[in-house]
C-alpha cells in the first residue's frame, strides 16, 4: 500500500472514531432530554403557600460582593416580615457550602448537601455565585446558577424593568432551563479542530414558559406580549419556540401577540419612540439573558435589577448581575448596591403572598433609588454605602405617607 493512502487511511478511522464518539455522546443526551420531556408532560402541582407553615426561605450568601448586599437584603425582610417570624408562619435558613472556593473543593456545581438543604426550603434568596470560565484560577465547573435553575425546575427566569419617567414598564419572561444553556457545559470536542454545542427547546418547555407569560399579562390587565427569537435562521429550536408562541397566543385574544428576530429588539430597546409599547417579553435562555441585561441599564444599572427563577414547587430570587470580586479586591464592597437584592426580596414577598408588604418595599426602592435620591449609590467610596442605603430604604418603607409620596412622584412623571 502507498504510503499516501495508508495515511488517509489511518486518518480516516480515527475521524470516524471521533465521530462514533460524539454520536454516543449525543445519544445519551437525547435520551435525557426525553426523560425530561416526560417530567414534563406528568407536570406536578403549583405550591399553595397559604396552607404552609411555615413558609421556608432560604439564603445563599453568595461570594464576592454577594454577602454584603444580601445582608442589607435580609435586613430588610427581618423588619417587614417581623410578626410572621416571631408567630412562626416564616423562617430563615442560611444555605452552606456554595461559595466558589466550596464548589471548587467539592468540584461540584451544587455540592450534594448543599442541593439537599435548598430542597428543604420553599424559596431561596440567592446572592451573585461566581461562575468559572476558561483560564481561570477555579476548576470550570458549571455555572452553579444554571445548575440550580435546573435542578430545582425553575423554569421561568422573571426580570422587570421599569423606568417611570421614560414610561417603560417591562416584564421579561425569559426561558430558563432550556435553549443554549442546558447543555451549555455538555458540548462535545469532536477533533481538536471541531468544536459542537447543542441547543435545545422542547414544546413542553416552550410552552409553559410563554403560558405563564400570558397568565401574567391577562392577570395584570396588559394587553401586550412579544416574543423574540432568531427563528428565521436558527430554525429548528426557535423556529419551535415561535411556533409555540403562536399557538398559546390564540387563546388570549384580547392579548395582541408579535414577534420579534432578537437583533432588531436589541435596537428597539433603545428607540425612545417605539420602546414605552413593549409590554411582556417571553424569550429563550440566551436572547432573555442578553437583552435583560441590555434593558436594566435604562433603569440605572444591573445592579437596580432583580430576578425572579420561579418554578412549580421552588422559586429562587436573585440579582441580575455578578458576583463583582473587582470591588472585593479595591475595598470597594461596602459600596455595592444592594438594591437588586431588595428588588429581588420584593418578587419574593409577592410570590409567597405577601402582596402589601412587596408593594410598599417597592415603592421606597423606587422613591430612593429613582425620585429623591437622598443618597446616592456609586459603587465608590464617594456614593452610600449598602448600609446606609438599605437604613434609608426602610425610613421611607417606614414612612405614613410612603404611597402619596410615591404617588404624587408618580404624577409629576419625575
Ligand atoms: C444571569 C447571569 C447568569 C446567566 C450567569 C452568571 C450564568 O448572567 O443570571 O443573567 O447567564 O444566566
Ligand atoms: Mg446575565
Amino acid at each position: 500500500m502507498r504510503r499516501e493512502s495508508r495515511s488517509v487511511m489511518i486518518k480516516t478511522m480515527t475521524q470516524n472514531e471521533a465521530i462514533e464518539r460524539a454520536k454516543e455522546h449525543f445519544g445519551k443526551l437525547l435520551e435525557e432530554q426525553l426523560a425530561r420531556v416526560e417530567r414534563m408532560k406528568a407536570g406536578e402541582d403549583w405550591l399553595n403557600f397559604d396552607q404552609l407553615h411555615p413558609i421556608i426561605v432560604g439564603f445563599v450568601d453568595g461570594d464576592g460582593i454577594g454577602p454584603y448586599i444580601t445582608k442589607e437584603a435580609r435586613r430588610v425582610l427581618e423588619r417587614l416580615l417581623k410578626e410572621e417570624m416571631a408567630s412562626g408562619k416564616v423562617e430563615f435558613r442560611d444555605i452552606a457550602g456554595l461559595t466558589i472556593e466550596e464548589r471548587a473543593a467539592a468540584l461540584k456545581a451544587l455540592p450534594q448537601d448543599a442541593l439537599s438543604a435548598l430542597r428543604k426550603c420553599h424559596v431561596i434568596l440567592k446572592g451573585p455565585l461566581t461562575t468559572p470560565k476558561k483560564g481561570d484560577p477555579w476548576p470550570n465547573l458549571e455555572s452553579a446558577n444554571v445548575s440550580m435553575r435546573r435542578e430545582l425546575d425553575l423554569f421561568a427566569n422573571v426580570r422587570p424593568v421599569k423606568v417611570p419617567s421614560e414610561g417603560i414598564d417591562w416584564v421579561f419572561y425569559r426561558e430558563n432551563t432550556e435553549g443554549a444553556y442546558i447543555l451549555g457545559s455538555k458540548g462535545v470536542n469532536v477533533t481538536p479542530d471541531l468544536a459542537v454545542d447543542f441547543k435545545v427547546i422542547t414544546t413542553q418547555g416552550a410552552e409553559r414558559i410563554v403560558r405563564l407569560a400570558f397568565e401574567f399579562a391577562r392577570k395584570n390587565g396588559i394587553l401586550r406580549v412579544s416574543a423574540v427569537t432568531k427563528a428565521n435562521v436558527i430554525k429548528t429550536t426557535d423556529g419551535k419556540f415561535l411556533e409555540m408562541a403562536r399557538s398559546v397566543a390564540k387563546e388570549y385574544p384580547e392579548i395582541s401577540f408579535d414577534d420579534w428576530f432578537v437583533d432588531i429588539m436589541a435596537a428597539k430597546l433603545v428607540d425612545t419612540k417605539r420602546r414605552k409599547d413593549f409590554r411582556v417579553i417571553v424569550l429563550p435562555n440566551l436572547y432573555g439573558d442578553i437583552l435583560t441585561d441590555e434593558a436594566a441599564e435604562f433603569q440605572g444599572g444591573v445592579g437596580t435589577a432583580g430576578s425572579a427563577n420561579i418554578g412549580k414547587r421552588y422559586a429562587m430570587f436573585e440579582a441580575i448581575h455578578g458576583s463583582a470580586p473587582r470591588m472585593v479586591v479595591d475595598g470597594r464592597a461596602q459600596f455595592a448596591d444592594p438594591s437588586s437584592m431588595m428588588r429581588a426580596s420584593v418578587m419574593l414577598l409577592r410570590h409567597i403572598g405577601f402582596g402589601e408588604k412587596a408593594a410598599r418595599l417597592e415603592m421606597a426602592l423606587d422613591i430612593c433609588g429613582q425620585f429623591e435620591k437622598k443618597l446616592v449609590i456609586t459603587g465608590r467610596a464617594d456614593g452610600a454605602t449598602g448600609q446606609q442605603f438599605a437604613d434609608y430604604v426602610m425610613e421611607t418603607m417606614n414612612a405614613p405617607d410612603l404611597s402619596s409620596r410615591h404617588q404624587a412622584y408618580l404624577g409629576k412623571g419625575i
